[in-house]
Parts: structure tokens; sequence; C-alpha cells
């Protein structure tokens, strides 16, 4: 679909060729405040694009609150209780589960994965590379973030491509590259009380339902046994949520990210030149995030009135924090639409920066990106896109899903 600057956010074909940028930039300048009506499905939203507004709502988790679901979709108290997880909730609830599950993912127990990060980067490029031409997002962007699920999760490598498959269908409910339930073309509402209204869903519960009684093949060392482990851990319900979050949350992101990143290098050889004068590794992964701002929008509710830019936003209403846009801000970044490796400070927002909820994941999102960028370019010569990238069909992720390149070894 052209964007015109006029696309329906509503509509998942008007992202079906990647961001709507120009819709965006108008709404920024023009409409910062934007009502969409909705449809015979979903209730009508407000849309926040400018940076300083997406930050304003999102510190403030009184007035802006995750605990009435935080995608578009409208649901019934029952759906949500059924399938809510610490997203889904504000304080101080949230704060307790975030507590708990902060530590796996900080900085310092993140680094101590860059070896493995390492060896597993190193080896996918290799094997990728054995080829001339292939498909970069199924031979580099899915594998690292696949297989470093599997190790944080602390389940076994067999069950990563189905689970990945999974968690493709379930973020990715409205591409029927990635489910049979395309959300928008059928009902799903048999599949309401399951994770992103899809039959996925049923099957993820079922595995996290054999981990939870059978402990079956989690490493010790893993988020799951720790969880498991622990008295005040998740249980039934929660866990079995925690699990799907974790499998649609630490997966599809990251792929998208560097697949963004591979996208540009195959479209920009200078870029490649840069990545390999060294430069700009402290900085690269954050600029690559802040263009591919793959989960593009994350949903509030208001619980007041509130006025903003002359419209009022009314208790109850459904409001989104477009983190996509806000990355893009024209006020805040130079160019925005250029990949400037050293951009520094970034100020993206990309992870949710600033709310309660930001991205529990993004110190391991980063080194991924910046280690599987790093073992890329010291291996190549030449970098280029065969065919147009394929986008993933969806108003809330965005990504480069295909993407066929001719590649050369360095000697
Ligand atoms: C580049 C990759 C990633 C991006 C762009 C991203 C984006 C985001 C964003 C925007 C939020 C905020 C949601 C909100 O405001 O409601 C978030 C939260 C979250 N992310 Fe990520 N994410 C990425 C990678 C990961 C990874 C690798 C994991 C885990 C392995 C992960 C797990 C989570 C979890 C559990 C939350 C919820 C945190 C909370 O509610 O306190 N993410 N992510």
């Amino acid at each position: 679909m052209h964007d015109d600057g006029f696309l329906n956010l509503l509509d998942h074909d008007s992202f079906s060729h990647g961001v709507p940028h120009a819709t965006f930039a108008r709404l920024r300048k023009e409409d910062p405040v934007s009502w969409n009506d909705g449809d015979e499905d979903t209730r009508g939203f407000w849309s926040l694009t400018r940076h300083a507004d997406i930050a304003l709502a999102n510190k403030d988790s009184q007035v802006f609150s995750s605990a009435q679901g935080i995608r578009l979709e409208d649901q019934s108290h029952e759906e949500y209780l059924a399938r809510r997880t610490f997203q889904e909730t504000d304080k101080p609830e949230h704060s307790v589960v975030r507590r708990t599950v902060n530590p796996s993912f900080a900085m310092p127990t993140v680094a101590r994965f860059e070896a493995l990060i390492r060896e597993l980067a190193s080896d996918i490029c290799d094997k990728a590379l054995a080829v001339d031409e292939f498909d970069a997002v199924d031979g580099i962007a899915k594998q690292l973030p696949m297989m470093m699920l599997g190790r944080i999760l602390g389940v076994p490598d067999e069950d990563l491509d189905w689970l990945v498959e999974k968690g493709d269908a379930l973020i990715g409910n409205s591409d029927p590259d990635f489910t049979d339930h395309v959300v928008d073309k059928m009902d799903t509402s048999a599949y309401r009380m399951m994770p992103f209204r899809s039959p996925a869903g049923v099957e993820l519960y079922d595995y996290a339902e054999d981990l939870l009684r059978n402990r079956r093949a989690v490493a010790e060392e893993g988020i799951l046994a720790k969880m498991l482990r622990d008295e005040n851990g998740l249980k039934g319900l929660d866990f079995k949520n925690f699990f799907c979050l974790l499998v649609a949350a630490g997966n599809d992101t990251t792929r998208y990210s560097i697949a963004m990143a591979l996208n540009l290098l195959a479209h920009k050889p200078e870029l490649i030149a840069q990545l390999k004068s060294g430069q700009y590794w402290d900085t690269c992964a954050d600029e690559f995030v802040r263009l591919a701002s793959p989960t593009m929008h994350f949903r509030r509710t208001a619980t007041q009135d509130v006025e903003l830019h002359g419209k009022t936003i009314r208790e109850g209403d459904k409001v989104l924090l477009w983190f996509v846009s806000g990355s893009r801000d024209e006020t805040v970044f130079e160019n925005p639409h250029d990949c400037e490796l050293g951009r520094s400070p970034n100020r993206h927002l990309a992870f949710g920066q600033g709310g309660m909820h930001v991205c529990l994941g993004r110190h391991l999102a980063k080194l991924e990106v910046r280690i599987v960028l790093e073992e890329l370019v010291k291996r190549i010569d030449t970098f280029e896109a065969i065919e147009a990238p394929a986008w993933t069909r969806s108003n809330f992720i965005c990504g480069v899903k295909k993407l066929r390149v001719r590649a050369t070894r360095a000697a």
C-alpha cells in the first residue's frame, strides 16, 4: 500500500511494505494526539507519535495504565485475567515480579554470555556464508536469538525450531506466512483466552505445562529452572503466560533488529566499511534497534480524562505509544531516517525507555546485534541484496522477514 501520509494505522496492510514513515511524520507534525476509528472488532484508539508525548505517557503509569491490556485488541476482564503477564500489570504488582526476573537479564549476567554468543554467531555466519546466495533472515538474523532464547530458558536445542515457529505464529498473528489463523481475516474467538488469540498459544501452554509437571529437560542454570526452584517463583497460569511472553518477546524482536542491520548493509556498502573500521561497536546496536523499532507500539489505557495538545483523552480510552515514531522524531534526532552508526546520545524509544516496563531483554538483545555483526563483517567483502526485502504484515511487530543476498567472503 502506497504511503501517502494518510494510511490507516489499524489496517495491517498499511505496514505490509514496511513502516509507513510518511504517515507518522505527518501525524507528528499535524496531529500528534490523533484519533483512529475502530472497526467491527476493535474500538477506536488514540495514537501518540511525538517523542516527548510518548516519554511523558510512558512514565506516568498511574494515568496511562498497562493493566487493561497492552495491545490494540479489546479484551474482556476474563480474557485479560487469563492471558496477562507482569507486562500487563501496574505498580505495585508489576514491581514484585520484575524484581524477581531482573537479575537474570541484568548487564553483568548478560555479559557472561558474550563468549557463548560469539561462538554461536561465528558458527551461524560460517554456515550461512558457505553458499554465495542465501536468505539472510533465515540464515543469520533468525538463528542467534533462537539459540540464545534456548540457553536463557534452559530448554533443549532440539525443541528450538518448534518453539520459534510457535513464537512466530503468536506474534505474527496477522501475517499468513506465520499462521493459518490470521486475526483480521477469520474468527479467532475460540482462542480468545489464549496468548495473542492464537492456537499456537494452546501448544505453548501445553509445553509449559509439561515443564511444570515433569521439569522435563530444563537446564539447571536456565531461568525456567530457577523459577521452578524458587518458592516465590511464578506458578501455574502465571508461569505459562511468562513462558509465552519470553518465547514471543525474546525472539522476533532481536531477529528483526538484526534483519534491519542486514538490510541496511545489503543496500549501503559504506556501512560495511564503517563497521570494519571498528569505531562503532559501542554505538551501532542502538542505532540499528532505533531504526528497526520492531515492537512498533504498546498500548496503555487512560485511567482519567487527560488534555493533550487540545484533545481530550477520556478515561477508559486506549492510547497507543508509537515507539517506532518517537524513535524517528525530527525534533530529537538529526537526519532521523539515516543510519548514523556513531549516533550518541541515542535517545530512541525502541525498548520503551523511561517507563517501568522498559525492555527486560535489552542488554541481551544489543549484545546479540553487536556480536553477530562483528562476526559477519570480518568474514565478508561484499554483501548485497538481490531481491527487494519482504516485510511482516502487522501493525504491531515490524520487520524484514525475507532478504535474499549475495555475499563474497573476505580472503
Ligand atoms: C531488539 C530487541 C527487543 C526490542 C526492540 C524489545 C522491545 C520491548 C519494549 C518496547 C518493551 C516495553 C513494553 C511496554 O512498554 O509495555 C519490552 C518489554 C519487555 N521485553 Fe523486550 N524487546 C527486545 C528484546 C527482548 C528480549 C531478548 C527479551 C527476553 C529474552 C525481552 C523481554 C521483554 C519482557 C519480559 C518485557 C516486559 C517487561 C516489563 O513489563 O517489565 N525483550 N520490550
